[in-house]
């Protein structure tokens, strides 16, 4: 009896050590990936990957000029995911395929898991109810969608504001115009995969070309100091 007691509480003090060294394991093989992957970003890897920052910007904020995108902020998940496409080359692009191909898988989640910690241009902001007109054919289609094509609202899957949900849907809030507008032809030429259940290309079959460039302008607009905000007043 008394001997069973004792197996019990020295097994439960096992199991408290293991899920404590465990605990520890996890919290410093976090800390050592954030240190890995802020090394690739500010300073590249001796294979020759360029620093990241040197294109997406010290904080991750992107280039709007240059239309590279914003990384800082964006969920750790979908942006290793990303990686894994252009080393695959699945998702094509001459700049990033190179990059992402000499990375290791794990050099891939470390530098994701570190721009994803690193917070998002001030200034965004899970809002879309600013100066919505039908005349404003990109905040209408952003927040309205368009029901005669059946084509629904933006936010209702990358959120209000187009602030980004979870590892599925990335923020569209402070993306380069010219980021937003490549990705949506990119879709339609098949240069970027169908991504989970090939919902962009149904969306980008519904817009115009003049559409894309209008919803990607209203988008690009929903970002402070970050340097990728339209002027003030740009947005009808
Ligand atoms: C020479 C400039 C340059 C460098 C250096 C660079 N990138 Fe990129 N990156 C780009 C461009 C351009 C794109 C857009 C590619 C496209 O059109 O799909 C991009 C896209 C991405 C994306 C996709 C973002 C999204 O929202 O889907 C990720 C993730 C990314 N880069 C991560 C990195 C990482 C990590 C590094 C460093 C290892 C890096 N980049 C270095 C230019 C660069
Ligand atoms: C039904 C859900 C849904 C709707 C509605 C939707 N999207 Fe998406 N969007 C997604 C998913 C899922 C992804 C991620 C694709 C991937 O992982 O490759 C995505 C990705 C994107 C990207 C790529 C972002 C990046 O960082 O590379 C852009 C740009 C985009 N969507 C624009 C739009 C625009 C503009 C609209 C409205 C016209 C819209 N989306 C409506 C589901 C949706």
């Amino acid at each position: 009896m008394s001997a069973a007691v004792g197996n019990m509480s020295s097994r439960s003090v096992l199991a408290a050590c293991v899920a404590a060294v465990a605990l520890g394991m996890t919290a410093s093989a976090r800390a050592d990936d954030m240190m890995v992957g802020k090394t690739i970003a500010t300073q590249g890897t001796a294979k020759g990957v360029a620093a990241c920052i040197s294109c997406h910007g010290a904080k991750g904020e992107g280039n709007a000029a240059a239309g590279f995108p914003r990384l800082a902020g964006v969920n750790a998940a979908y942006l290793s995911e990303q990686l894994s496409r252009f080393a695959n080359g699945e998702r094509q692009s001459t700049i990033m395929q190179p990059f992402a191909k000499l990375l290791s898988s794990n050099g891939r989640s470390a530098v994701a898991l570190y721009f994803s910690s690193l917070p998002p241009p001030a200034g965004i902001k899970a809002d879309d109810s600013n100066s919505i007109r039908p005349s404003d054919a990109g905040a209408w289609i952003a927040t309205r969608g368009r029901w005669s094509q059946g084509l629904p609202a933006c936010a209702q899957c990358h959120g209000p504001g187009g602030i980004g949900v979870g590892a599925t849907f990335p923020p569209l809030a402070g993306q380069p115009a010219a980021y937003i507008e490549s990705q949506l032809h990119g879709w339609k030429k098949g240069t970027r995969p169908p991504g989970p259940m090939a919902l962009m290309p149904v969306i980008v079959s519904k817009l115009s070309d003049t559409d894309i460039s209008a919803v990607a302008a209203y988008y690009a607009g929903n970002a402070g100091s970050s340097g990728n905000a339209a002027p003030a007043g740009s947005k009808q």
